[in-house]
């Protein structure tokens, strides 16, 4: 059974296979209607029940519209109106769900959950997003890094802002893949500084947030409040510094990139001559989470690596 709860459970062998699955399924299916499956659709039959505990747009439309182009089906369900909403234990629902869907993807507030679903799951279980980690957003990352012609093995990546869910899965990566994170994130809203060096060791975080620009290949930020936290104007005033501006980007090399998985918030994490100007990615970053995912569907069902 190959669950995908974080990137250490398809490891670096894994993530490359599915990195090289995506660039090829994409260049092959270029023209294609959105909603034509691809010419050897190798999901289909399958179905894939995804829960929704929190919001979404691209994770919601990209997982659809993955499944459905590898020849499957999906089912989309609002935690909210499940009996999940009211009650009814993660490990039923994990149960129950396994008996009318071949895979589960979940977005929880919870990554405890996700791991329950998983344990009581008798088909692959996919993280959509928890308060811990965003594997899946990571692997499109990386697809658009690797497409904009960039290897990964010693790149530099800056993180500036939050030390959130986003940052840890990035960080997971760079100790897969061989490439460094330095993160920028005031204190109080920084992850531990031991777990990031215990997650990878390529990782450090700084309080500066030019020295994390300084010489990047790649510059990452996100909502400075992600989905479940308050509103605390503390926060926003402590992160003001960390805000990607051209500033900050002149810093970094001269081809660098910039990324955001998206909802962004212009004038807060990122000024909007950054996030819409020509060194951003986010739209075609935005895109290849289709692409990253089929390969992930793909590598549940052990079709790759
Ligand atoms: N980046 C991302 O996961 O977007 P959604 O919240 O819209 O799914
Ligand atoms: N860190 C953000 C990511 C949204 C895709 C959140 O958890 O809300």
């Amino acid at each position: 059974m190959r669950h995908f709860l974080n990137l250490t459970d398809a490891g670096a062998h894994g993530i490359a296979a599915m990195l090289a699955d995506a660039h090829d399924r994409k260049a092959a299916r270029a023209g294609f209607p959105k909603g034509r499956a691809d010419a050897d659709a190798p999901l289909a039959g399958h179905a894939l029940a995804m829960v929704f505990e929190k919001n979404s747009t691209r994770t919601r439309v990209s997982f659809d519209m993955a499944i459905r182009q590898l020849g499957g089906s999906s089912i989309v369900l609002d935690a909210g109106t499940m009996q999940l909403g009211r009650g009814e234990s993660v490990a039923d629902t994990a149960r129950i769900l396994s008996g009318y869907a071949d895979a589960i993807m979940i977005r929880t507030d919870d990554h405890a959950k996700l791991e329950e679903m998983a344990h009581h799951a008798t088909v692959p279980v996919i993280n959509g997003l928890t308060d811990a980690s965003h594997p899946c957003q990571i692997m499109a990352d990386l697809l658009t890094i690797v497409e904009a012609g960039k290897a990964l093995p010693g790149l530099k990546v800056a993180w500036l802002g939050d030390g959130n869910n986003v940052l840890a899965s990035i960080v997971e990566a760079a100790g897969l893949m061989h490439f460094d994170v330095v993160a920028a994130c005031p204190p109080g809203f920084a992850p531990e500084e031991e777990a990031i060096v215990a997650a990878s060791g390529r990782a450090r975080v700084v309080a500066d947030p030019r020295e994390a620009a300084e010489g990047a290949d790649i510059v990452v930020t996100d909502t400075w409040i992600s989905m479940g936290q308050a509103h605390a104007d503390a926060k926003l005033a402590a992160l003001g510094p960390y805000q990607v501006t051209p500033d900050l980007m002149a810093l970094a090399k001269p081809d660098a990139k910039f990324l955001h998985c998206l909802p962004a918030h212009r004038g807060e994490e990122v000024t909007a001559d950054v996030i819409d100007g020509p060194q951003s990615l986010i739209w075609a970053e935005a895109e290849n989470r289709l692409h990253a995912q089929k390969s992930v569907l793909r590598w549940c069902f052990g079709q790759i690596g």
